[in-house]
């Protein structure tokens, strides 16, 4: 039974437990290696930005900025926002630490916890965490079907299956206008079957009719006018360079024209990875290029393309997948001590293991012989040392196999190259 008393964590915020810690640490280790084979650098931006970051960027008529930021006032009276994602802030720093100089290709990659009021389901969270990664000064198709080879690049590694690449283009400034009229004037049409927010933002941005998630906006959005027939010859064309290479490398991509994406920055390519095994959440990755937003945010015009996977999804898909299994991480060396002297003389030893790179732990607290190998067994260490009176008596350690269970006399002063050599054994 819960204790009434107990504080508990706040409704969609999850702690990630010793237990479930190692799986995040191999997502983590796994995309910074791919991160580094693609020659990514990594970019770490605060947690909280200025309001206006987010609303200026994601758009007034997103979900995010009109229900689900953590926005307060802080004790200077300037309003604040938890950040819903990575995007614009590290727009906001790529332009603050004029990071265009010296002109190229400037290729970004940051992890960490984001925030959105959401109503918390499974997969669904307040805090969650994203694996990101933004290229700017390229408007090359090569740079967005590159990203998406990455991203698949490390489902590959970590044994994730069952995935589809679905993949759009929302156009340019040239030929978006016109879809977008197109669009309005349909939906205006059907305006009683629209849920009320869909109501109140379609003249601002109809896109969000076709993301939306409710029963009503997602049947008008199912019969409403496609974007292929609005494309200006030039997004056609940049199209056709992102998919081709993802079908040429047999990638699971398929073309999903209803894909707008929650986000108002995007501009041409727009993807999401998303797996049959998530449900409603379905979707584990997403991003697209926004070749407008470095300008619209004071910096120099700057194409750019990004994507942001969700580390809790990705870790729900992990299943019985024995790549993904994580290795013991029981300790190599237990020490057990008998008197007050030995356990002084167990900093010494344990420091001098670890600095040779020896895992070790600790008996606190003394107690019995017997209790004491109770719990060096419990930590299921290779090995125990034991130091009493009669050993440090002799200046050696009585050293123990916790498998065979034998026992030998180890000298304090050559316990290195022994233990070097029973482990070389093992
Ligand atoms: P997003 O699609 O909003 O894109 O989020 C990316 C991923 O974050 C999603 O595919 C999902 O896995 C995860 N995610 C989002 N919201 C939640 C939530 N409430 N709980 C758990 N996981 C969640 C972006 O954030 C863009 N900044 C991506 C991007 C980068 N576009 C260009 N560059």
């Amino acid at each position: 039974m819960k204790n009434k008393n107990a504080i508990q964590s706040v409704k969609g915020v999850k702690d990630i437990l010793p237990e479930t810690a190692p799986q995040w640490r191999r997502v983590e280790d796994s995309a910074m290696e791919i991160f580094d084979l693609y020659n990514f650098q990594e970019i770490r931006v605060p947690i909280f930005e200025k309001t206006d970051v987010f609303k200026r960027s994601i758009g007034e008529t997103s979900d995010i900025v009109e229900k689900e930021m953590y926005t307060f006032t802080d004790r200077g009276g300037e309003s604040l926002t938890l950040r819903p994602e990575g995007t614009a802030p590290v727009v906001r720093a790529y332009i603050e630490h004029k990071l265009y100089n010296p002109p190229g290709v400037k290729k970004l990659f940051y992890m960490g916890p984001m925030f959105r009021a959401e109503r918390p389901q499974a997969g669904r969270f307040r805090q969650f965490h994203q694996i990101g990664a933004e290229v700017f000064g390229s408007d090359d198709p090569a740079v967005d079907a590159e990203m998406i080879i990455m991203v698949m690049d490390l489902f590959i590694e970590l044994n994730i299956k069952s995935l589809k690449i679905k993949l759009n283009s929302l156009g340019c400034p040239n030929c978006r206008p016109s879809y977008r009229e197109a669009l309005y004037n349909f939906l205006k049409e059907r305006i009683g079957s629209l849920c009320d927010l869909c109501n109140a933002r379609i003249e601002k941005n109809p896109l969000r009719a076709l993301d939306c998630k409710s029963p009503g906006c997602q049947a008008v959005a199912a019969e409403a006018p496609t974007i292929d027939k609005y494309w200006c010859d030039d997004c056609r064309a940049h199209l056709d360079s992102v998919r081709k290479p993802l079908l040429d490398l047999e990638l699971p991509v398929v073309m999903d024209l209803k894909l707008a994406r929650g986000l108002d920055y995007y501009t041409r390519t727009a993807f999401e990875v998303v797996s049959e095994k998530l449900g409603a959440q379905n979707s584990v990755a997403g991003g697209g290029r926004y070749d407008s937003l470095v300008e619209q945010f004071g910096g120099p015009p700057t194409p750019a393309m990004g994507f942001a996977l969700g580390v809790e999804r990705l870790i729900s898909l992990f299943g019985e997948s024995e790549v993904n299994e994580i290795e013991d991480d029981a300790p190599d060396i237990y020490i057990v001590t008998m008197n007050h002297e030995a356990q002084m003389k167990a900093f010494e030893l344990s420091h001098r293991l670890r600095s040779y790179g020896y895992k070790v732990e600790r008996g606190f607290g003394g107690g019995s012989i017997k209790s004491q190998m109770r719990k060096a067994d419990r930590s299921q260490s290779r090995f125990t040392l034991i130091i009493g009176e009669d050993e440090l008596a002799k200046d050696a350690a009585t050293l123990r196999d916790m498998v065979s269970g034998e026992q030998k006399e180890a000298p304090f002063n050559e316990l290195i190259d022994i233990l070097d050599e029973d482990f070389g054994s093992v």
